[in-house]
């Protein structure tokens, strides 16, 4: 299975929670990062990991052909043995070895597609902000599910009317996540004809981990497995390996999409309580202060 995590505006915590997916994917299935950031990558520098072998050496070895088994070559550990394989820091570098991991013209797949065909194997690739001219879009189309990150505030808001079209032709199998305070999933849902799976919790501490920050906090026992962050990547890879190509998780918006400027007419809710991944995935729903599983509640394992 292979898997895209992008945003499309600012730096919402895709690399994060990139790395959280994988991390929480649940059993038995071997996960992945890749990290095909065209803007340059940050786990090398986070964890301290040498700068070979990654996304560089894994496209010098590309060029001369490979198969599934290409990319387990060229990964390092993360300090809970998650493996990644990481984009170097400079966007040239970076653009030059995703331009050599597109899948070729004549028709081959590019190892990350070929590793995620492989039974039981799961690649989550984290493509930075997406644009329609970004060399990680190859990737994000031959994708099987592609997750979007978005903030749940006016102006980042604001940028889905007119961009969402673009992702849906990009994959048939989208889904939208807000990250942290902000409108609701049910008012997005409602203004932008597309239904949030869920809402990333604002989870700082968890989140430290995930960036090689580790404080109190490990990646052991009590490390992301236990965070805020961890159990909400836990809950969404668990609905996304159920459905190993989700029918519909996003419904694409309806033609013709609104223009921005109708967004602020969102009602906004800052403070307002985050929302789980709701039961069907496709409709947010409000419960209980107490019921929720949610960024208030970061920090706590
Ligand atoms: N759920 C979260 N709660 C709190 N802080 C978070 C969360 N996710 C990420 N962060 C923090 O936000 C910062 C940016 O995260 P990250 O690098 O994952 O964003 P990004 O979208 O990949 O950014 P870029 O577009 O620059 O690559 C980091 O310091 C990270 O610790
Ligand atoms: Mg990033």
């Amino acid at each position: 299975m292979l898997v895209s995590v992008l945003s499309l505006k600012g730096s919402p915590g895709a690399t994060t929670f990139a790395v959280a997916l994988a991390a929480r994917w649940p059993a038995p299935a071997r996960t992945l990062v890749v990290e095909a950031d065209p803007s340059g990558g940050d786990l090398a520098l986070r964890f301290s990991l040498p700068s070979t072998p990654g996304l560089v050496s894994l496209a010098a070895a590309a060029r001369r052909g490979g198969d599934a088994d290409l990319v387990w070559q060229h990964t390092r550990q993360l300090p809970g043995g998650l493996p990644v394989i990481a984009a170097p820091p400079d966007a040239d570098q970076a653009r030059a070895a995703l331009a050599a991991l597109a899948p070729d013209p004549a028709g081959g797949l590019g190892v990350l597609r070929a590793a995620g065909n492989q039974p039981g194997t799961v690649v989550v690739v984290d493509c930075g902000r997406v644009d329609p001219g970004s060399p990680a879009l190859s990737i994000v189309r031959s994708s099987d599910v592609v997750v979007l990150l978005s903030r749940a505030h006016a102006d980042d808001l604001a940028h889905l009317p007119r961009r969402l079209p673009a992702v849906g032709r990009w994959s048939p199998n989208p889904v939208l996540l807000l990250v942290g305070e902000g409108y609701s999933t049910a008012e997005v849902a409602r203004e932008l004809g597309v239904s949030p799976l869920g809402r990333v919790p604002h989870d700082p501490s968890g989140a430290a981990v995930l960036c090689g920050r580790p404080g109190k906090r490990r990646w052991g026992r009590s490390g992301p497995a236990h965070s805020a962050l961890g159990r909400f990547a836990h809950k969404v890879a668990t609905r996304l390996a159920a459905h190993e190509s989700p029918s519909a998780p996003v419904r694409r918006p309806a033609e013709p999409t609104p223009p921005a400027t109708q967004v602020p007419e969102l009602r906004a809710v800052p403070g307002g309580p985050p929302d789980a991944v709701s039961p069907n995935g496709v409709r947010a729903a409000h419960r209980p202060a107490a019921d929720q599983d949610d960024g208030r509640q970061g920090g706590q394992s």
